[in-house]
């Protein structure tokens, strides 16, 4: 397990609930909130925790209770102590390695009743909208005569869309100039090729707690030792400390989605992102951002971030806008680190394919028509799912997202894992929120895409009210990587 940033007394006692509402011992009643803000993610696996002493000033009870405290979350496997060193937050051995729960136990128990259409809601990602794509597609094709002339190997890409999706970066506030831009086939393609490029195995990097699953496992893939500091629920990363993170740690590079956040859908305010631009600063860390979800937001944008700092390298792609089967993404960067980019590119894919950069281009003369669709198509999907919770579900605690794709929904225990296997039996599939966090954590999350329609949504959340309620009686950490499906969006 990583080593992550030192948690203060305070920043634990500010997460705490009102321990004298416990009818359980002192001790018992702050081991456990400790064990659950493990469990949930908001103290990241390996981070060290004050010392007792610390610890029994900020949450005002004895150094005994402290102690005692400490003792149990160390016989449960929750916190290893090192001599010399301090207590550290950790899960119990085996529990992130293989599902606990059963698998078995669940399969095959159809709901009666239940025979329509199985509910993919393991990607947040939305289907073309077929008309505008069309229309794309048959401007590219006129304009292939002349690009067949040529050999079509490009590892920078294509001309005409770095000048568009530099024009697209310009209008929204980062001046851009074509030789800043490469490329690439998605975002996650793009990410994959900087942590190549400039961590090597060992380095620190550091990602938000939840995260996108797929940076985690182009991290965790390219050698490098995951960092995590947690979001802040409510809105940000100051109470989540990214910005004391990246000073006490100094990770080689910081990976972050400020914009529409995948999975909890925030937009980080200009304030935080400004702490943390410091901070990054004088730690020398690279900030990569990725702006995946930027245009899909309900609320005003903040200033893009890499206006705020020039050494910022920005990520970005069609996917969530117009359709992932695109597989057109880019890099914002110095023309310096775009041309070392483009040379470590030519020696694994070689260049990005020539026809659909084309339609790409294609796509930016009709962007903003696919943006106003697809944040009104999102926001009568997110309404409903909201409402169908709020109805149905009514334990379940969800913020409204700000923009994006999905929804963190924060249930009363965690099993996620346990609804997640049985959300199968019914039609519906899920991802646990463990997905999107580290070794086993953030099982009292569920993550719910808006992306199918209204009467979809609806119809999932009915199916999983009987679900749920036999899920929650099966509370576990395991996580859900034996069966986990290959993509998630
Ligand atoms: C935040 C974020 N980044 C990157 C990606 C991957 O996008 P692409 O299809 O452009 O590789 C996703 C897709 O789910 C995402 O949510």
């Amino acid at each position: 397990m990583s080593r992550n940033a030192r948690i203060s007394g305070r920043a634990i006692a500010l997460q705490l609930p009102d321990l004298s509402s416990f009818t359980h011992p002192r001790y018992a009643a702050l081991a456990d909130a400790i064990r659950s803000l493990v469990l949930d993610g908001r103290i990241p696996l390996g981070t060290q925790l004050p010392s007792e002493r610390e610890l029994a000033l900020s949450v005002q009870c004895s150094r005994a209770t402290v102690t005692t405290a400490y003792d149990r979350l160390r016989e449960l496997g929750y916190l290893v102590s090192r001599t010399g060193a301090g207590s550290f937050a950790a899960l119990p051995a085996g529990s992130g390695s293989a599902p606990v729960t059963p698998i078995g136990l669940y399969r095959g128990t159809p709901i009666p009743g239940v025979d329509s259409p199985i509910l993919d809601l393991t990607c947040a990602a939305p289907s073309g909208f077929p008309d505008l794509i069309n229309r794309a597609v048959q401007g590219a094709a006129a304009m292939l005569p002349h690009a067949l002339s040529g050999l079509g190997y490009d590892p920078i890409g294509l001309p005409a869309l770095r000048v568009a999706v530099a024009n697209r970066l310009t209008e929204r506030g980062v001046p851009t100039t074509p030789d800043q831009i490469l490329i690439t086939n998605g975002a996650l393609h793009a990410f994959d090729l900087i942590l190549r490029l400039l961590v090597g195995p060992g380095d620190r990097v550091l990602a938000e707690l939840p995260t996108y699953s797929g940076a985690l496992d182009a991290i965790r893939g390219s050698g490098a030792r995951l960092v995590t500091a947690s979001m802040d629920l409510d809105g940000g990363w100051r109470a989540g400390r990214v910005a004391s993170t990246i000073r006490q740690l100094a990770p080689q590079l910081a990976y972050l989605i400020p914009d529409f956040h995948n999975p909890t859908g925030i937009l980080v305010p200009a304030a935080d992102r400004a702490d943390v631009l410091r901070a990054a600063r004088s730690a020398g860390t690279v900030v990569v951002i990725d702006e995946s979800c930027v245009e899909l937001g309900f609320v005003p944008a903040v200033e893009p971030t890499a206006a705020r700092d020039a050494s910022v390298i920005t990520i970005g792609s069609l996917t969530k806008v117009v359709w992932g089967g695109l597989r057109v993404g880019w890099v914002r960067a110095s023309p310096e680190l775009i041309a070392r980019l483009a040379a470590r590119r030519a020696s694994s894919d070689i260049a990005g394919p020539v026809l659909d950069q084309m339609v790409a281009a294609e796509l930016f003369t009709d962007l903003d028509e696919f943006v106003s669709r697809r944040r009104a198509q999102l926001l009568a999907n997110r309404d409903a799912l909201l409402e169908a919770v709020a109805v149905h579900l009514p334990d379940w605690r969800i913020r409204p997202p700000q923009g994006g794709l999905s929804a963190w929904a924060e249930l009363p225990v965690p099993a996620a894992t346990a609804l997640a296997l049985l959300a199968d039996s019914v039609g519906v599939q899920l991802v646990s929120g463990s997905r999107f966090g580290v070794e086993g954590t953030l099982e009292r999350f569920i993550r719910l895409p808006y992306t199918l329609g209204p009467d979809d949504l609806r119809e999932a959340v009915r199916r999983l009210v009987p679900i749920w309620a036999q899920a929650s009686r099966h509370t576990s950490t395991a996580t859900l990587r034996a069966s986990a499906p290959l993509i998630v969006a």
